[in-house]
Formats: structure tokens, C-alpha cells, sequence
């Protein structure tokens, strides 16, 4: 379990599966979902950091299976669904979260920066979404959670990849809701500010005090902070909620 816990909600019997699980935001979401009672696959392709935050969920008394992947390989993304439904016998929530950035000026941006973060980002939860919908609609209690930024929202300059990535996201996320509605299946965003992970570490000291400066609650978000949206999310109490944007981002995009 992470440090501040403020959520309790009962995920007993659920089956999760979180992406980005090995470290930052996907670890500590994975912590508490398991935390929480649900077991819970987590895939990353950084297997070694994997396997640390696997041992931190089963030392907590969590229940928790490291699985490697690629979330832009099409054909590992199907296996993967169908061997969580082997293991545990079905899937009822899917955290899409793995995700990079891949910042540079629109006049200096290669096209690999490009492809690479539209790749991870968005078709990556376009794959697990699809190879995750069949279990999903087959639980009697679906929940997709997907990781978009503020930076979809409102842009951000240096990041028109990524900020086109996570716009998608939440298109993705309005669409799928309804089309799984029929399903009893929800769908949503949570759409994080800056939170203190190794991906904002990158930006340096300076630039972060800058950034604190302009977010209304004067802070950086913490894991735990998002971890929380996701957990209500994921819980029954948010059973009627479905196509929305959950912003945590200390006021920022107010
Ligand atoms: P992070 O860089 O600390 O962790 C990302 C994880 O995703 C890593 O474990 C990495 O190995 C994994 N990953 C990367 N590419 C992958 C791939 N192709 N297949 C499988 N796994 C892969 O990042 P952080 O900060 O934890 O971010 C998590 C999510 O939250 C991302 O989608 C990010 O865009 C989003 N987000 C983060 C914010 C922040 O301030 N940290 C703000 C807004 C959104």
C-alpha cells in the first residue's frame, strides 16, 4: 500500500490490469488496486523494475503477476488479455496508462519523436482497450481508466505530440463509452497536472519551480493524488460515471 492512503474502496474478487506498471503513476495505481483487493496483472516492458514493484505489491499481501509487453505490439497485446482471462478467469477493470514523452519544439520535431509517442500513447490504449472489450463486456462490473494530461486538454508548447496523443486519448475515451454502455462497461479519464515522477524529473529543478509557481494549489501532484481518481473510478460507487474527464491537476487548467 502507498503512504497516503485517503481512498477506501473494496475491489475483493475484481481483476485488474494496469500498463506502466513498473514504476511512477502505473506502480503506485497497481499498489492500491491490489491494496484495494483486486488482483492485478501488471505489464511493462522495463522487466526488471517490473519485478521490484511486483514484490512490493506481494510483500503489502497484494496479488499481482509481472507480464512483459510491449503495449504497441498488436499480437503480445491479445495474448497478454487472453492469458490474464487464463489465469484469473476474467478482467474487469483496465488501467491504460504507459505512456512517454518525447518533448521538442513543432519546428525541430522528427518524425520519430512523433510516431514513437502517438504509438505508446494512443494506439497503445487503442490495442488494449480492443483486446480488453470482449472480458470486459463479459464482467458484469467493466471499467476502463485511461491516463490522458492536461496537456490534451490545453496544450502545452513543446509537446504536440504528446498533447496530440492524449487529446486522442480522451476522444477514444467519449467514443468507447458509448459504444460499451450497453454493456454496463464505463469508460473514463483521468487527466493528471504535473505530478512528481521520474517523466516530470526530466523537466530539472528550475523549470519545476516555475511550473509550481503557476498551479493555483502552489505543488506538485503526488502518485497518490491520481492513484485516488482512479480508485474511485474503479470502485462501484462510480458505477453511473462514464465519458469523463477527471482533471487532478491542483487547479492548473482552471
Ligand atoms: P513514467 O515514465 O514514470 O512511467 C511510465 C511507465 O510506462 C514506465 O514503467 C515505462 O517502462 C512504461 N512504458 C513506456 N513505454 C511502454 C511500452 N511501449 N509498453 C509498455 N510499457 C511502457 O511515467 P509516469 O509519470 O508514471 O506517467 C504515467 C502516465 O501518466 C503516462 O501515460 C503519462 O503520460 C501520464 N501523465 C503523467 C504526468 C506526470 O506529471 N508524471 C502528467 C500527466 C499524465
Amino acid at each position: 500500500m502507498s503512504e497516503k492512503k485517503r481512498i477506501q474502496v473494496d475491489l475483493s474478487g475484481r481483476i485488474a490490469l494496469v500498463t506502466g506498471a513498473a514504476r511512477g503513476l502505473g506502480r503506485c495505481f497497481a499498489l492500491d488496486l491490489a491494496a484495494a483487493g483486486a488482483k492485478v496483472a501488471c505489464v511493462d516492458i522495463k522487466t526488471d523494475t517490473l519485478a521490484e514493484a511486483i514484490g512490493a505489491i506481494r510483500a503489502a499481501g497484494g496479488t499481482a503477476e509481472p507480464i512483459a509487453c510491449d503495449v504497441t505490439n498488436s499480437t503480445r497485446v491479445n495474448e497478454v488479455v487472453d492469458e490474464v482471462v487464463k489465469l484469473w478467469g476474467g478482467l474487469d477493470i483496465l488501467v491504460n496508462n504507459a505512456g512517454i514523452t518525447r518533448d521538442s519544439l513543432l519546428m525541430r520535431m522528427k518524425d520519430d519523436q512523433w510516431d514513437d509517442v502517438l504509438n505508446i500513447n494512443l494506439k497503445g490504449t487503442f490495442l488494449f482497450t480492443r483486446a480488453a472489450s470482449r472480458p470486459l463486456c463479459k464482467s458484469s462490473y467493466g471499467r476502463i481508466i485511461n491516463i490522458a494530461s492536461v496537456s490534451g486538454l490545453m496544450g502545452n508548447p513543446g509537446q504536440a505530440n504528446y498533447s496530440a496523443s492524449k487529446a486522442g486519448v480522451i476522444g477514444l475515451t467519449r467514443t468507447i463509452s458509448r459504444e460499451l454502455a450497453s454493456r454496463s462497461v464505463t469508460v473514463n479519464a483521468v487527466a493528471p497536472g504535473f505530478i512528481a515522477t521520474e517523466m516530470t524529473a526530466k523537466l530539472g529543478e528550475e523549470l519545476l519551480g516555475k511550473i509550481k509557481e503557476e498551479i493555483p494549489l502552489k505543488r506538485l501532484g503526488l502518485p497518490q493524488d491520481v492513484s485516488d481518481a482512479v480508485l474511485f473510478l474503479a470502485s462501484d460507487a462510480a458505477e453511473f460515471i462514464t465519458g469523463q474527464v477527471l482533471t487532478v491537476d491542483g487547479g492548473l487548467t482552471v
